[in-house]
């Protein structure tokens, strides 16, 4: 009842009560006017959210898409991260409260879809598109670990540190806040230093709807002063970490100087995510997928394709179509409906991914154009061997291609395992004993068969990977939210 006109029925998932939050239809006026509407908002100004007194220094926050100054951040200083860490106090309502009361934030998101819309859009660069996806999953991360824990009896941890990136400002953002909360735990929430102003609306948000202030706190700042004090302070009894394979090393090594032996690390981190279409994929359907795969959000989804491998057979079509394809995709203001592709998320990532096509210039199949002024990085095709080729994790639209012959798969899936990551894998083919063959064999957390391999949804794609990408448990799946909750002693009577 609570919901606003245009938000689609939800519809049951799997026999459960719970239901995936449907968007928006944007064929209602009404919808439509206040997404309008929210183009022109003045995003609010952030600052740390404690349960006491804050000071620090503040700077400016700026449009991806146009290099505007669009708000200001107040960052966390010492003694701000002292009075958070002083003034954690773990939920103590019982379970069925902390549900309601995450749901109900939930409730409360999908209502404020506006002002969402306009600070994933005017602070992250996100498209309409892409700021409806992960509305929607931050939703479905509150009602799913909500309706995961309602009878859970379990005792928290104690005070929990939570660091995201800007590539999920929301949707991350809101997944380990929401699970750490329901396991009634205090939460001290570092969010990345690019998108401070979507933290804090949905701290706001999880605030109104009734999580108290002591357990709920808001750290903006830089990962290597907040987010490296939180993570050194013996007090914390877990941290969940979701960003690059680097800075998770980084924290386990500080948790291990600093913190109890075994105090738990959640690391969900970066992937080198390859895709095998063989020749008896369809062509079109392949093309498709790839293009959303390697391009969708700019390529800033830790999911997204990097390294294609085309059977050699049909590779000169697949190059032609895809060329052509890529040619098609809109660049521009993420706000207008038509618009494919938006900027990249600074200036320093735009500098990175240019140096690194400029360096691997000889490798461009084909690059498209992007328009001037803001950090917009043209999709790119590069030509390789395979993905030893490939040096690092490129955060960007660049898609590296290789072919193979039939009698080398086992090679080529040995070559993406030996790699050391294991996030997501697509496969495309027909030959279903193929199908089976490869998806045993490749070390991967989220497989995608004969579709794109982005966009995983909470509760029936639990997402998280292996190796270099992720400690597990999967996000959004039911081994999740166990990993908040104390270790249950044993008691033993004579
Ligand atoms: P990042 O590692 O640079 O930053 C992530 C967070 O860590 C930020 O909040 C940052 O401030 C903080 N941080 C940085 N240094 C720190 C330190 N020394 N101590 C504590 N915290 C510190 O990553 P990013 O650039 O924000 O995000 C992109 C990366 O995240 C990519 O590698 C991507 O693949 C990965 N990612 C993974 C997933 C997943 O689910 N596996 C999802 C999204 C993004
Ligand atoms: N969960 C996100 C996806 O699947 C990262 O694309």
């Amino acid at each position: 009842a609570r919901a606003p006109r245009g938000l689609l029925a939800p519809a049951a998932l799997f026999g459960s009560d719970r239901v995936n939050s449907q968007g928006f239809d944007l064929s209602d006026p009404e919808v439509l006017a206040r997404i309008e509407t929210a183009r022109t908002v003045t995003l609010p100004d952030a600052a740390p959210i404690v349960a006491g007194p804050v000071s620090g220094g503040s700077r400016d926050v700026v449009n991806p898409a146009t290099g505007a100054v669009v708000a200001r951040v107040t960052e966390a200083d010492a003694a701000t991260v002292a009075v958070a860490l002083d003034a954690a106090r773990v939920w103590s309502a019982p379970a069925a409260e902390r549900a309601a009361v995450l749901s109900r934030a939930a409730d409360l998101y999908e209502e404020n879809f506006g002002p969402i819309f306009a600070a994933l859009a005017r602070e992250a660069g996100k498209t309409l598109g892409d700021a409806i996806s992960e509305l929607r999953e931050a939703v479905d991360f509150l009602r799913y670990y909500a309706a995961e824990g309602t009878s859970d009896t379990r005792a928290p941890r104690g005070p929990v540190v939570a660091i995201s990136p800007w590539n999920f400002p929301l949707a991350i953002f809101t997944g380990q806040i929401a699970a750490a909360l329901m396991a009634g735990n205090a939460v001290l929430a570092k969010p990345a230093e690019q998108t401070p102003v979507i933290a804090a609306l949905a701290v706001r948000l999880l605030h109104q709807a009734g999580v108290p202030a002591t357990a709920l706190q808001l750290l903006p700042g830089d990962g290597p002063t907040v987010g490296a004090a939180l993570t050194r302070d013996p007090r914390i009894k877990g941290v969940v970490f979701t960003g690059s394979t680097e800075t998770a090393q980084i924290i386990a090594r500080a948790m291990a100087a600093h913190m109890a032996p075994g105090t738990p690390l959640i690391a969900e981190t970066g992937g080198l995510n390859a895709m095998v279409v063989d020749s008896t994929a369809l062509p079109e359907q392949a093309v498709r997928d790839v293009v959303a795969s390697a391009f969708r959000s700019a390529g800033q989804r830790c999911s997204a394709l990097r390294c294609l491998y085309v059977q050699e057979d049909i590779a000169p079509h697949v190059i032609a179509m895809l060329k052509g394809a890529m040619d098609e995709l809109v660049l521009g203001d993420p706000w207008r409906l038509s618009t494919d592709v938006g900027p990249v998320i600074d200036a320093e990532a735009q500098a990175g991914i240019e140096t690194y096509l400029a360096q691997n210039a000889g490798r461009i199949l084909h690059r498209t154009a992007a328009p001037a002024g803001g950090h917009f990085v043209a999709p790119a095709l590069l030509k390789v061997t395979g993905i030893a080729d490939l040096s690092h994790e490129i955060f960007g639209p660049v898609l590296h291609l290789a072919t193979f012959a039939a009698d080398d798969l086992p090679a080529v899936i040995a070559a993406i395992n030996a790699r050391g990551y294991g996030l997501t894998f697509g496969l495309h083919s027909r030959i279903d004993a193929r199908v089976e063959t490869v998806a045993e064999t490749i070390r991967a957390g989220n497989i995608y068969v004969n579709r794109n391999q982005i966009g995983a949804v909470v509760g029936s794609q639990p997402f998280g990977g292996e190796g270099l990408s992720g400690t597990g448990p999967k996000a959004g799946g039911p081994l999740y939210l166990g990993r908040f909750y104390a270790p249950e002693p044993v008691v033993a009577t004579g």
